[in-house]
């Protein structure tokens, strides 16, 4: 077998050969299946998008009206998931929850996808993208102990987000295009990024043969952590920490750059871009179109944009290439989007989960083998067993 290469984090090493998403870190580059996310963003709607992922082409107008119809029929979630639901205490973080509730999916749906078979995988999409959607929803519903709301089918997926969320018997969700536009799009920008830490997981668990939603349910998990999905939350808290304190930047470039303190500037830095995330470039425009659209004067923005030039300006963060990622700018317009901060990850698993789906299929679809890396061990070497007095 050879000698074994050690690459901690997988900096150099690629795990599999993929057609979905490409990304060019030197040049801020990224496509989804040859299209620029400029242009997706712009032009594309997130469940064209999704499909565009999952089956490598856009869909046609009759195609993708099928996809709605299709997803809407996945909506409804088996009742007896509310009383998992009902298990958590209040408190408990949404993402937690989702991980949770999506792994029990697997119990309702026992029967694992035929990948191979085109009906099939196209069922088994339709069903995630639908389910998934709502439990996300009734984490944050749980967390408020409001009832649970179901899907509209005469409204879009997006919308059907909001009032999933947000409409109570006292008070109908009242749609207002901007803000609905404006999740479509950050949707969009969320929805792949080659092999991240999340979708690594779930191409991971995947090649051991275990189902989609197992799969997805460790993708949520991976997601959570701070350096990944959770940035978005961490990010929020951060400015907030920063306008509590006075609004301060300085005192906290210094405390990233100090290498006794385990802090980071959270939303910036990325393994890939060394130059710039073209995604952040597309959301700091959008966080500046929203706001003003909707008329918020938010202080948070003004610190986000005094850290930002602040950071660009310093030798360390210049001389490591770190620059503001996707989660640096997202928080602020979910924010104004009346967005609690504990569901901002939620908010990016919904984004990601067609990038998931698509990652998955491609891996299965591909005959990939087990994920199974080695080591190099360092431990003790052979000792005699005797019991510690
Ligand atoms: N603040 C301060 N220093 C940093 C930061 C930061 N945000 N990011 C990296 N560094 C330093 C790090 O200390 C290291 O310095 P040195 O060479 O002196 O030891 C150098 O830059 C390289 O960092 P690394 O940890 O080796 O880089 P990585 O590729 O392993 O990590 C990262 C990438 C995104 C995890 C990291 O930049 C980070 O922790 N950023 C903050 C969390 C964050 O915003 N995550 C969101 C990522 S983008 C979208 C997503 O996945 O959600």
């Amino acid at each position: 077998t050879g000698a074994i290469t050690l690459d901690p984090g997988y900096k150099n090493s690629g795990s599999c050969t993929s057609k979905i998403t490409f990304l060019d870190g030197e040049l801020g580059i990224l496509r989804y299946r040859g299209y620029s996310i400029e242009d997706l963003a712009e032009k594309a709607d997130f469940l064209e998008v999704s499909f565009l992922l999952i089956f490598g082409e856009l869909p046609t107008a009759a195609q993708l009206k099928q996809f709605e119809v299709d997803i809407r029929k996945h909506t409804l979630v088996n009742e007896e998931m509310k009383n998992i639901i009902d298990g958590f205490p209040r408190t408990a973080h949404p993402m937690g929850v989702l991980a949770a509730l999506t792994s029990a999916l697997t119990a309702f749906n026992p029967k694992s996808v035929n990948v191979d078979n085109e009906k099939e995988m196209y069922h088994a999409v339709c069903k995630t993208m639908g389910k998934f959607l709502v439990i996300a929803t009734w984490t944050y519903r749980k967390s408020m102990g409001y009832p649970l709301n179901y899907y509209d089918n005469t409204k879009g997926y997006v919308e059907n987000f909001m009032r999933l969320m947000f409409e109570l018997p006292t008070e109908p969700y009242k749609p207002n295009p901007i803000v609905i536009d404006a999740l479509d799009k950050l949707f969009i920008l969320h929805a792949d990024h080659e092999q991240n830490c999340s979708t690594s997981t779930v191409r991971m668990v995947g090649s051991s043969h275990a189902g989609l939603f197992a799969s997805i349910s460790a993708g949520v998990s991976a997601l959570w952590g701070p350096l990944h999905g959770g940035a978005n939350q961490a990010v929020l808290e951060m400015l907030e920490e920063i306008h509590a304190n006075g609004g301060d930047t300085d005192a906290y470039l210094a405390k990233a750059k100090d290498k006794n303190d385990p802090f980071r500037l959270m939303g910036f830095g990325h393994r890939v871009y060394k130059n710039f995330d073209p995604r952040a470039k597309i959301i700091k425009k959008a966080a500046n179109e929203v706001l003003a659209t909707l008329g918020v004067d938010d202080p948070i923005l003004e610190i986000a944009k005094k850290l930002e030039a602040a950071a660009l300006e310093d030798e360390y963060f210049k001389a490591r290439n770190l620059y503001p990622n996707v989660d640096f700018y997202s928080g602020i317009i979910y924010r104004a989007l009346g967005i609690p901060t504990d569901m901002f990850t939620v908010m990016f698993a919904i984004g990601r989960l067609p990038g998931w789906i698509a990652q998955w299929k491609e891996m299965r679809e591909n005959k990939e083998p087990i994920g199974r890396p080695r080591q190099i061990y360092t431990g003790e070497s052979l000792r005699d067993f005797k019991k510690p007095e």
